[in-house]
């Protein structure tokens, strides 16, 4: 999709539709609709319609208007925003998305947004071209039917200095193409997205971006003595793959490193703990922690912060087998514990117990883990937010911070040392299953132990990496959460 900038007067704008966002500046049961940013004709152009009641400026109402007077544009798209009072960059990213969304089923090509004067121009420029390609990304690749509906090119009217702008441009480009990018990656099927062609995938977008790409196999998890990480790959027959990417700018002082360890298990079946069939065909999606890590990579070295940052993949299948580990055994983590076995479908904190520890052998000062990790968030969060978790409050604070800079949802749940007492073995140093209750804080307080002092967050997008319904600003479908606060929060982490 192409962008462009233009300070053009609104009105004067030749394009098959000009968007304009309308907001509610009434008081409480009062409403007072307005065109944004409108001064001139393409306020006057809405007028009838917003006295005729039917456009009420409620979040995501479109209304689209043809031959709008005294408009060049062919059409006005008029995009509902909400309370004026309650709008931000991230109401203004989803409503880029709505207009992409709402054009293209109806053969429209090229839109022109216009900037709404309320949220500082350069972070509108952003917030616009991210929402944009990311609502123009669809899972369609393996339609035949596919009619390959896109919009190929938006352009953002606004005012200010031209080199910041367009500065924000490319990076809302970076950003939303490195999220789809992820989606990508998560949309493919376990056939076709095996732990050695997420590798491949990896090595060959590292390649185009200019990072160091390492891809390791079986053996390297022998030598490094990855007994969690191995207990899972062993049921397999596709080899398992660990991939190390590493952005290391010139410029960047040696500390701090920041460690980013992607759960990349390609189809989780739940192992000898075989999961139901129902629903099994969603286990493709179990590689959504690792896609988002390196489609995160992907931005921070278009980007180019000033600090360290290296990704540590653990793809792997998790399959039952006469070779796949058994309820019960006891595996030797990298780091030395034991862990007893009790459930084989408790298999991402195994493999990630050792892309943490590996993390920290390699020089990470700080760790970042992200993992569809359990059901249990998804009971305690449902689809909207993702579980984050940590074992330091700055870092908490910080990620925090990226969270709502980037519009993604995150609540904080709790390590208090009492759910310990949920992961004792009688026969190990602990179990790899703590039971049902609280059992997404159960997952976390076992990966805290792998972390030890090396401040540690941990976020569980389970409920959050696959959309369940078609929203007005995004498709069903593999989401990419987590790429947008993982790239701020590497942006801010150095300052
Ligand atoms: N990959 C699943 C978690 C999951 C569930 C992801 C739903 C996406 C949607 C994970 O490996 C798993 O099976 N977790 C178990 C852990 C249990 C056996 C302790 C779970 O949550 O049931
Ligand atoms: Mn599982
Ligand atoms: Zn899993």
């Amino acid at each position: 999709m192409k962008t462009n900038l233009s300070f053009a007067n609104p009105a004067e704008v030749e394009t098959e539709c000009l968007a304009v966002v309308v907001l509610d500046h009434g008081s409480k049961d009062k409403t007072e609709v307005r065109v944004e940013a409108g001064d001139g004709a393409d306020r006057d152009a809405a007028t009838e319609v917003i006295a005729s009641g039917e456009v009420t400026g409620k979040i995501f109402e479109t209304t689209l208007l043809h031959r709008p007077a005294k408009l060049k544009a062919k059409r006005l798209l008029l995009l509902g925003g909400g309370k004026a009072k309650n709008f931000t960059a991230s109401e203004l990213r989803k409503l880029a998305g709505v207009a992409v969304r709402y054009l293209k089923p109806k053969g429209i090509r090229s839109l022109v947004f216009l900037a709404p004067q309320n949220i500082e121009s350069d972070e509108a420029v952003k917030a616009i071209v991210e929402g944009a390609f990311v609502g123009n990304f669809d899972p369609d690749t393996y339609k035949s039917d596919r009619k390959d509906q896109r919009i190929d090119s938006v352009t953002v009217v606004t005012q200010g200095d031209q080199v910041k702008l367009q500065k924000a441009m490319d990076e809302g480009r970076v950003i939303g193409e490195s999220q789809n990018f992820t989606r990508d990656l998560v949309n493919e099927p376990s056939n076709r997205m095996t732990p050695t062609i997420l590798a491949e995938r990896a090595r060959k977008m590292a390649q185009e971006v200019g990072l160091k790409a390492e891809v390791y196999g079986a053996d390297k998890l022998k030598e490094l003595k990855m007994g969690a990480f191995w207990g899972v790959a062993q049921g397999s027959d596709e080899p398992p793959a660990l991939i190390v990417l590493r952005y290391e700018p010139a410029d960047a002082p040696a500390t701090p490193v920041l460690g980013l360890v992607g759960k990349g298990v390609t189809f989780d079946t739940g192992g000898i703990s075989i999961k139901p069939a129902d629903g099994m065909e969603k286990m493709k999606y179990d590689m959504a922690g690792a896609a988002a890590m390196i489609g995160a990579m992907r931005a921070i070295a278009l980007l180019k912060p000033k600090t360290r940052v290296t990704a540590i993949i653990c793809a792997t299948e998790n399959m039952p087998s006469g070779k796949a580990q058994k309820p019960g055994d006891i595996q030797i983590a990298m780091s030395g514990k034991s862990i007893e076995i009790i459930n084989t479908d408790a298999e991402g904190r195994l493999v990630l117990a050792d892309g943490l520890c590996y993390a920290r052998q390699l020089g990470c000062t700080h760790l970042i883990d992200a993992a569809t990790l359990t059901g249990a968030v998804v009971v305690a969060l449902g689809y909207v937010n993702a579980g984050v978790f940590a074992n330091d409050e700055k870092m908490y604070e910080r990620f925090n911070r990226a969270t709502d800079e980037a519009g993604e949802k995150f609540w904080r749940l709790p390590l208090d040392d009492e759910y310990k007492d949920n992961i004792r073995s009688n026969i190990a140093d602990i179990v790899n299953s703590g039971g049902r209750w609280g059992g997404a804080v159960n997952a976390a307080m076992f990966l805290k132990e792998f972390a030890e002092d090396t401040p540690w967050l941990h976020l569980d997008i389970a409920g959050t990496a696959w959309m369940e319904e078609n929203k007005p600003w995004i498709a069903k479908g593999p989401s990419g959460i987590a790429v947008r606060s993982l790239v701020q929060f590497a942006r801010e982490f150095n300052n």
